[in-house]
């Protein structure tokens, strides 16, 4: 076993990752050699499995829930624009321990330019207020956005992450919204983009959506889940009945894996490798 070729996705539950499939069909077309492993780990044993993995020589991992910032206690250095999102989700071995990357933000970037979604100068929606919904807001202030509505059923959370990511980034034109308050009065003022940022809607809780209100829909031009499975959300179909276009989470995925692995190999993953990698996936879903 060479462990410099080995590399892996680090979170719990894992199982019913597509990343090994994407990771193999990248490192077969360059003829690179990895070996990409499934990790479930106990949150009491992430220190030890860092520490232990490094000293096995292994090249690096992807991280995933609920470890993307638990993991950044273990690591030797993290990339700026990770510590302003606040969460890794790709280490990359360096001298002396792992270096911490987000491949999430500049992963859903190449998503909206593969999708052909501009968001300069748009209004954005992001329903839900986690992890994800950070690496969204990034993606969104950096895009030169006009004005953000963070929408989620808990206002205090959403109201926290308004506050930290104003900080962070100076950014001055974060609407919260919760459930129960009357943000249709908001959302009938403008055009806008969505970011559905929950679980709400994927198998098998298929029949759900985040949001009920059929209205919401009809201001909406797209409408970007970060689910893909199924390929097809309510949350996506109503966007789509109302007239918008809508994209499932599956590109914003494999980008972010494409980036991870153009760390970890340092060479470049091409568009036509890319689209491989896109229409295996269609077929593994
Ligand atoms: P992630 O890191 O994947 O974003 P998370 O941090 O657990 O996951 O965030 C999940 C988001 O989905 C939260 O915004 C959560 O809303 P709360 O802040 O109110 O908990 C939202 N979410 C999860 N289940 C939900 C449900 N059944 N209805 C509405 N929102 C839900």
């Amino acid at each position: 076993m060479n462990e410099e070729y080995f590399l892996g996705l680090i979170g719990n539950p894992v199982e019913h990752s597509k990343s090994p499939i994407i990771h193999s069909t990248i490192s077969n077309e360059y003829n690179d050699g990895y070996n990409y492993q499934l990790y479930c780990i106990e949150k009491d044993d992430l220190g030890n499995f860092v520490k232990e993995s490094f000293d096995l020589g292994m090249k690096g991992f992807n991280v995933t829930v609920p470890y993307k910032q638990d993991v950044m206690e273990y690591i030797v250095d993290i990339d700026e624009r990770a510590k302003k999102i606040g969460a890794v989700n790709t280490l990359v071995r360096v001298s002396g321990g792992y270096k911490g990357y987000n491949s999430d933000a500049p992963g859903l970037a190449r998503a909206l330019k593969y999708d052909v979604v501009e968001i300069k100068d748009k209004s954005v929606v992001i329903v839900g207020a986690g992890g994800v919904s950070r690496a969204v807001l990034d993606v969104c202030i950096n895009g030169g956005v006009k004005r953000i509505v963070i929408l989620n059923r808990s206002k205090d959370k959403a109201l926290a992450l308004k506050d930290e990511i104003s900080r962070e980034y100076e950014y001055d034109h974060i609407e919260v919204y919760g459930y129960e308050d009357d943000y249709m009065k908001t959302i009938e003022t403008d055009k806008w983009i969505a970011f559905q940022c929950t679980s709400v809607g994927m198998f098998p809780k298929v029949v759900f959506s985040p949001i009920e209100n059929n209205d919401f829909y009809k201001y909406m031009e797209v409408g970007y889940d970060i689910i893909f499975n199924p390929l097809e959300t309510l949350f996506m179909k109503k966007v789509k009945e109302a007239g918008g276009r809508a994209f499932n989470g599956l590109n914003m995925l494999i980008f972010q894996a494409v980036i991870s692995y153009e760390h970890w190999s340092e060479h470049e993953v091409s568009d036509e490798v890319t689209k491989k990698v896109i229409s295996v996936l269609a077929d593994n879903v």
